[in-house]
């Protein structure tokens, strides 16, 4: 069993996730949380709002999971959200076709269809399933497609992104935010991708959860604000360069924006935020690190990205977060097609002094020439430029009509005027974030299977444990009475609720020995188990046993919620929890 079947074996059994409609058979690309997955799941989504929401201030907002065709058209899914896709022609299996090649060719996912075409012909490849023969490659659209409304409706699509949601509500946003750049919006929820084979479980789903913060800057300042925050923040790099040179560098990011590596402040603090985040849910910092997008990979919407990689057993690296600069990409598409202005009013600290070329269409004249037209015509005189307007006969089109017309229609010239301030359309970075996979990864590097003293001292016996951070643990402590009599029950479940009123993620287990109710605990990573036993009812003490080190301490009843919180959330150490036994 490799690392990936051994996390999975345990997250089966254990009640964090498993395959859904297992009753059916199952379906590649979905998965179940179960009671502890949701749990862990909703500790790694609440501390990303806490680093996000709470303390970045991009505030949540929540739009809908189908969206209209409109939205995908602008955004650029519609056209181009596809991957190449190529079919058995005997048994009819579906496979991505840059996948079929990408043990032959380095760049698979950068070759056109034709190319992966001649690349199947050429090495011979046939249909991994059958050996039947493969059809031709062609561009196979990754959304889920939909009616909104009943018989044919009006086309929607299942979001692929959650991103759109804030780009669709910009205008409001910039209210929201008093039209003070640099502001940001979030998102968790789920989005969906219709991927054509997904054979890596967990790691590729057709449906996934997203936390996605776009933050809208100015495109004429990209330093941010905070960046002292992270400047000194050692990283591992594996920029465009880095990667032709097949060597990961290490550098702190204050240094990788002054040579270069990171092209400016805004990406590098979400750099820094993002490595922050990953290491305080428990992603060992090693297997980390931050590869730039190659120029023949970016999305269509970047101009620059960096993906958070973190290294697995089964998968190698795998992407877990995209930092994208997404230009005015979005907003610029999004005012074209809805015909709607998306800009920022930005006031200029003093106001400054410019020379204009100013047209001044005469009304008056252009009136009896045009009649109903006449606005159009001022327009188009308005578009022409001095040299055209300087020629004897003025030519301008209107309504797809060419006309001309009299020099003195029109008045022109240089003019000075004071602006106060101009319309900018706001660039945006793009944290994004995939939260299964983070999910998975946080299990994989929590889990690890050691060898303890077993009953005998002289024997060895193996003891599975995830040792996840504590704030991000399903269970943080475990109430265990030592026996089912009332007698411990009832000071058991006394400290039960002084942990459930303190906020602690508590359970409660009296089934089985203590020894196997303490491996079930390692099993699902509760970092303190707290054992009522007979002396507690002499002297109101329990054990407080730590899961990482097995440890014990005897600890007084009074105020034990409040060391346990300490120990989970604050400064407190075990060994100051109570008198070590
Ligand atoms: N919003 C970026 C992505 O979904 O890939």
């Amino acid at each position: 069993m490799d690392k990936y079947e051994q996390v999975i074996e345990l997250a089966k059994r254990r009640g964090f996730l498993w395959n859904s409609f297992e009753l059916y058979g199952g379906t590649a690309g979905f998965y179940d949380y179960g009671p502890l997955g949701s749990t862990l799941k909703r500790r790694i989504e609440q501390i990303w709002r806490e680093a996000y929401v709470i303390r970045e201030g991009f505030m949540e907002i929540e739009s809908p999971t189908i969206g209209i065709e409109d939205v995908f058209v602008a955004s650029g899914h519609v056209g181009g959200f596809s991957d190449p896709l190529c079919e058995c022609k005997d048994c009819g299996e579906a496979f991505r076709a840059d996948h079929l090649v990408d043990k032959i060719v380095a760049v698979a996912d950068a070759l056109s269809d034709k190319e992966l075409d001649n690349v199947i012909t050429e090495n011979n490849i046939k249909c991994p399933e059958c050996q039947g023969e493969l059809g031709k490659t062609y561009e196979f659209n990754l959304m889920f497609r939909t009616n909104i409304g009943p018989g044919n409706g009006r086309t929607g699509y299942m979001r692929p992104e959650t991103a759109q949601g804030m780009f669709v509500n910009f205008l409001r946003l910039a209210r929201f935010y008093r039209e003070k750049l640099p502001f940001g919006a979030t998102q968790i929820g789920k989005s969906y991708r219709n991927e054509i084979s997904p054979r890596q479980g967990v790691i590729r789903l057709r449906e996934f959860t997203q936390a996605e913060a776009e933050i809208f800057i100015d495109p004429n300042d990209k330093k941010h604000p905070e960046f002292s925050r992270f400047a000194d923040k050692e990283v591992s790099l594996y920029s465009d360069d880095a990667q032709e040179r097949e060597k990961v560098e290490k550098m702190t990011l204050g240094e990788a924006v002054e040579n270069g590596t990171i092209a400016h402040e805004f990406l590098a603090y979400h750099i820094g935020l993002t490595d922050h985040f990953l290491q305080r849910i428990g992603i060992t910092a090693d297997k980390m690190r931050f590869r730039q997008h190659k120029k023949d990979e970016m999305a269509h919407y970047a101009i620059d990205c960096w993906d958070a990689e973190i290294e697995t057993d089964r998968f190698g690296w795998v992407e877990v977060v995209g930092i994208a600069d997404r230009t005015d990409y979005d907003l610029k598409a999004h005012a074209a097609i809805s015909n709607t202005e998306l800009s920022i009013y930005r006031e200029y600290s003093e106001p400054r002094m410019v020379t204009q070329f100013v047209v001044k269409p005469d009304m008056g004249k252009l009136g009896p020439l045009f009649k109903s037209k006449a606005k159009d015509a001022a327009n188009a005189l308005k578009s022409l430029s001095r040299e055209e307007l300087e020629q004897e006969n003025i030519t301008i089109m209107v309504d797809g009509e060419a006309m001309t017309v009299p020099r003195d229609v029109v008045k022109f010239a240089e003019e000075t005027v004071k602006i106060s301030g101009e319309n900018i359309i706001p660039h945006v970075i793009e944290p994004s974030y995939g939260i299964d996979r983070i999910f998975y990864a946080t299990m994989e590097h929590a889990f690890e299977e050691e060898m303890v003293s077993g009953k005998e001292d002289s024997e060895e016996e193996k003891r599975i444990v995830m040792k996840l951070e504590k704030e991000v643990a399903p269970v943080q402590v475990a109430i265990l009475p030592l026996l089912t009599r009332e007698e411990l029950i009832i000071p058991a479940k006394e400290i039960e609720k002084q942990m459930k009123d303190r906020g602690i993620l508590v359970s409660y287990d009296d089934s089985g020995t203590i020894g196997r109710r303490y491996r079930r605990n390692d099993e699902i990573g509760t970092p303190y188990s707290i054992t009522i036993d007979y002396d507690t009812l002499e002297d109101n003490t329990v054990t407080i046993r730590d899961r990482d080190s097995m440890k014990q301490v005897r600890t007084p009843v009074e105020g034990i919620a409040d060391i346990v919180y300490e120990m989970i959330y604050g400064n407190r150490k075990f060994e100051s929890a109570g008198q070590a036994l």
